[in-house]
C-alpha cells in the first residue's frame, strides 16, 4: 500500500461520540493506538516499538470488539452477522501483520498504518456509528 503518513495526530472530537460511555472510551483508545503508530513511524522507530502496538491491538480486539458484538447481538441489531464478519477480518489481518513482522517484512508498519487508518474511518467512524444509530432509533440504550 502506498501514500503519505502525516505526522499530525488524529484528534478525538465530541462529534465522534455515540453517547455510550463504554463504546466511546474504546473508540478514543483506538485513536491513541493509531497515533502511537504514526509517531513511531515518523520517528523511524517502528521496528523496535511495534510489539507494543500489536499488544494494544490485541487488547482492543479482545476487550472492545467482543463487547461490541455481545451488545449488538443482545440488542437485536439486524446487521450483526456482517458486523461480526468485519471484526473477524480485522483480527485476521492483525494476525497476518504480526506474521509479516516476524518474517521481517520491511513495510509492515506502513501497511498496518494504512489498514488502521481505513479501519478508523470506515469501520469505527462509519460502520460502528451506523450500528449504534440503528439501535438508538429503536430505543435501545
Ligand atoms: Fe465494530
Amino acid at each position: 500500500m502506498s501514500g503519505t503518513i502525516s505526522p499530525e495526530p488524529f484528534v478525538w472530537k465530541d462529534e465522534y461520540k455515540v453517547g455510550v460511555k463504554a463504546i466511546d472510551e474504546h473508540r478514543e483508545k483506538f485513536f491513541g493506538i493509531i497515533n502511537n503508530l504514526k509517531k513511531v513511524i515518523t520517528e523511524k522507530d517502528c521496528r523496535i516499538q511495534v510489539s507494543d502496538i500489536f499488544f494494544s491491538l490485541v487488547h482492543y480486539a479482545e476487550h472492545y470488539l467482543i463487547n461490541e458484538e455481545i451488545w449488538f447481538k443482545e440488542s437485536g441489531y439486524s446487521g450483526f452477522s456482517k458486523h461480526k464478519e468485519s471484526h473477524n477480518n480485522f483480527i485476521e489481518r492483525i494476525i497476518k501483520f504480526k506474521e509479516d513482522y516476524r518474517k521481517g517484512k520491511k513495510e509492515v508498519c506502513e501497511d498496518m498504518y494504512f489498514f488502521l487508518e481505513n479501519w478508523l474511518i470506515n469501520h469505527i467512524l462509519h460502520y460502528d456509528t451506523e450500528a449504534v444509530e440503528w439501535l438508538r432509533e429503536r430505543g435501545v440504550k
